[in-house]
């Protein structure tokens, strides 16, 4: 029996709550616009600018965010993990959103986006953004997380709605007590 649990609360820190939630919408909201919007229009066309813009600014306040977020996370207790595969997805999307944010930074410099798209240059964007390999590992790496985000919402509506043991509560605001809030948490707890 470990005496940890009085560091492992019932809950996230409302912080990281905040943040994930947050956070959630931001990144749907950035895959969506470039695999539905942004992939589907031709460079040459005016409006592509305004998109970009939107896409590029929002993509570096996620990495701005996902860096808070990364130190409330060390700092604060969390729950324990509800099984091995969970701190292995939770940290690659830490790295997928960083690598993801650096990629498409990398591009919008290769191709000379900034000047572009928020100084107003009035230069052309490049006729594609295919032959840049920054831009390919951005497309990758946007295919991963997406599935990524498949297996994390599959595992966390199967662990609430399956399992009934209250896993999503974690991700909500309420008294964080010492302890276990789910049954996960107690089975990890009792198997370690
Ligand atoms: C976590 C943050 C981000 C996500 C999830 C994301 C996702 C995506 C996706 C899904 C695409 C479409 C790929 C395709 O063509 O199929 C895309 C395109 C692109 N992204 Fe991002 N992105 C992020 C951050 C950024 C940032 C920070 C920048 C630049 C500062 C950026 C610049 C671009 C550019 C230049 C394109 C090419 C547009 C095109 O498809 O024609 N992205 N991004
Ligand atoms: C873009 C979408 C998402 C990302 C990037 C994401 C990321 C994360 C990360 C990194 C954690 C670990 C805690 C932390 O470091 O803050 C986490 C925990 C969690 N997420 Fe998400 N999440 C997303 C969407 C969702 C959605 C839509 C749900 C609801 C179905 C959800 C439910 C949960 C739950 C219940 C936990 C706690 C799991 C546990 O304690 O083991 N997440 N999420």
């Amino acid at each position: 029996m470990k005496t940890a649990s009085r560091h492992q609360p019932s809950r996230y820190h409302p912080v990281l709550v905040s943040l994930h939630w947050l956070m959630a919408v931001l990144i749907l909201a950035a895959l969506a616009v470039g695999f539905f919007v942004l992939a589907a229009m031709e460079n040459a066309d005016p409006r592509k600018i305004a998109v970009l813009r939107w896409h590029m600014a929002g993509g570096m306040l996620i990495l701005a965010l996902m860096i808070i977020r990364l130190v409330v996370r060390l700092l604060a207790a969390r729950p324990a993990p509800a099984n091995r595969l969970a701190p292995i997805v939770h940290y690659g999307f830490y790295l997928l959103v960083v690598v993801m944010a650096g990629t498409g930074f990398a591009t919008a410099l290769a191709a000379g986006l900034p000047e572009i798209v928020f100084a107003g240059s009035g230069a052309p964007l490049p006729k594609s953004f295919a032959a840049y390999p920054t831009f390919q590992a951005h497309f990758w790496l946007a295919t991963l997380l997406a599935g990524f985000i498949v297996l994390h919402v599959g595992a966390a509506l199967y662990h609430h709605l399956v399992q009934r043991d209250g896993l999503l509560r974690r991700m909500g605001f309420g008294r964080r007590v010492p302890g276990a809030l789910t049954r996960a948490a107690t089975i990890h707890r009792s198997a370690s």
